[in-house]
């Protein structure tokens, strides 16, 4: 089949308008959030209902196009941009953006793949209810996307990443088979739990083209609490704490240190940072009760009190309102961006059990150091999920781009450490192009030969995604 019967097959499947072919058009969907890599694509295609993925994938199938599905574009580890070579089509999910259904009494909501996250929270909202998944990117990822790469964010601690607030899924398989799995159900044990499989599977199996969501009671209050801390160790006795003083009430523990400080100032100026003096670590603490916004603002009191009489905590601030809260948040929710503008650097998503967050921070910190001096470690992230991203950045006044010829080097440092420490080196982005072939050095060999029979079972002609998460079995 040449390009333009392609194109037309394709147009005979979701209609001209929703097939793009100029190279202008193409472009963003050819490139990823970071902009660390850029591919070419034969056409990108928007499907505007299942049945018409399907149609979709039963063309690609016959005619062996590999299929690169695409969410929101803001996927950290490459996993959404096609290769080089411009015979993959994008599949974009952009148009699949409906809200089904809302089942207040079961506390589920049944979305499309293409529903932005925010969307989602809105409409849950608008029954009274909360979906909890929550990341800087919301206003832009879709469902689908955050259940490819079963996406954590900031209320995992208390609420679970993606995969935790699934119930059912709507999933067309390769050669165009539509799987019906939207049980809205929390107890189904009728054989193996299929959906499991296409979450985290960043695209590689099949499409997701819907999905039932959990939702929960909204808490009658937030509150946020900002405090600073003298080290890491601190960081994780205080986080020991809270979760001992507020159980389930704790809905999210965020660390961020100090190198990050100064780079968010620099291109965020209009933002405040609350403390005058820079301090190794800032915890951000949020709780929800379900009592009273009183409630909520005389227990976080306490929890600050409590932390700078026994000099676990250096000085904090507690967000008065709403407002405070969401100003507070803020800070930490710009810290990617500001960093993506200070240039290019090298990102890390790592995560280590708990007890051992202290130990890893120290030695990476010690080692990338020692290996390459002035490296500015500008590490943030989820320490109540032991997740962080442990970010390298050049040293202030040197070419970034040259620096990062130095990635693969410090990955290596970094992620020897991580694996030392019994860790994850995705522990929320996903593999991607990314971290394939990093994994691949991590990770057990029988794992892995498991992964490369699933995909072989479920994606026989290796169409879906090909290149991502696992070598292609033909490149051995
Ligand atoms: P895309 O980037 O479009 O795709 C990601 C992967 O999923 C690709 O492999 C793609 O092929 C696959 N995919 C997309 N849709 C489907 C589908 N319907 N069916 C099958 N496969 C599909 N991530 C976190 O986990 N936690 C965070 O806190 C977080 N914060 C972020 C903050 C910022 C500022 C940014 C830019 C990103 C952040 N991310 C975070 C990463 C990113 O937002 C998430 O990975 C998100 O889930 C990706 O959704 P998306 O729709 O943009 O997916
Ligand atoms: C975050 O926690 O802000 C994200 O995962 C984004 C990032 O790591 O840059
Ligand atoms: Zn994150």
């Amino acid at each position: 089949m040449n390009r333009s019967e392609l194109l037309a097959s394709l147009a005979a499947c979701v209609g001209e308008r929703h097939v793009l072919t100029a190279p202008t058009d193409i472009a963003p969907y050819a490139v990823d959030w970071r902009r660390k890599y850029v591919g070419q694509a034969a056409a990108v295609v928007s499907p505007g209902s299942t049945a018409e993925v399907a149609a979709v994938l039963q063309l690609a199938t016959a005619h062996r196009i590999p299929v690169v599905t695409q969410g929101g574009n803001t996927g950290m580890s490459g996993g959404a941009t096609p290769d080089g070579t411009g015979t993959q089509i994008v599949l974009s999910t952009r148009r699949l953006n409906r809200i089904r259904q809302t089942d207040a009494l079961n506390d589920t909501i049944e979305v499309e793949a293409g529903a932005v996250l925010e969307a989602v929270q809105v409409a849950a909202s608008e029954v009274g209810r909360l979906f909890p998944l929550a990341l800087a990117a919301q206003g832009s990822c879709t469902i689908g996307g955050n259940l490819a790469t079963n996406a954590g964010g900031t209320a995992v601690l208390r609420y679970g990443n993606a995969r935790d607030l699934t119930l059912g899924l709507e999933v067309v398989t390769p050669d165009g088979r539509i799987w019906n799995g939207l049980r809205g159900l929390r107890k189904d044990n009728t054989g193996y739990d299929l959906k499991q499989l296409y979450i985290g599977s960043e695209g590689t199996l099949g499409v997701i083209t819907a999905a039932v969501l959990k939702l929960f009671p909204p808490p009658a209050a937030r509150r946020t609490a900002m405090l600073t801390l003298p080290s890491i160790d601190n960081a994780v006795q205080l986080l020991n704490r809270v979760r001992a003083d507020l159980g389930p009430a704790l809905t999210a523990f965020e660390v961020i240190s100090a190198a990050c400080v100064p780079v968010l100032q620099r291109h965020f100026p209009e933002m405040r940072w609350p403390f005058e003096t820079l301090v190794p670590v800032v915890a951000l603490i949020e709780m929800s009760d379900h009592e009273s916004e009183q409630h909520a603002r005389d227990t976080l009191s306490f929890v600050l009190e409590q932390a700078l009489e026994d000099e676990i905590a250096t000085d904090g601030v507690i967000g008065e309102s709403v407002a405070q809260s969401r100003a507070l948040w803020a800070l930490r929710e710009h810290l990617s961006e500001a960093q993506a503008k200070e240039g290019p650097h090298i990102k890390h998503d790592i995560s280590v059990p708990i007890s051992r967050v202290a130990a890893f921070v120290d030695a990476a910190v010690k080692h990338v150091q020692l290996g390459f001096p002035g490296a500015r470690m500008a590490w943030f992230g989820h320490l109540g999920d032991g997740n962080l991203h442990f970010n390298v950045l050049a040293p202030v006044g040197t070419d970034a781009l040259a620096f990062c010829a130095g990635q693969g080097d410090v990955n290596r440092l970094v992620h020897d450490l991580v694996h030392a420490h019994s860790g994850s080196i995705s522990a929320e982005h996903g593999l991607g192009q990314l971290r394939r072939d990093e994994n691949a050095r991590y990770k057990d060999g029988v794992e892995l030969a498991l992964m490369q029979g699933l995909k072989q079972a479920l994606d026989p002609l290796g169409l879906m995604n090909p290149g991502k998460v696992l070598r292609p079995l033909s490149a051995g």
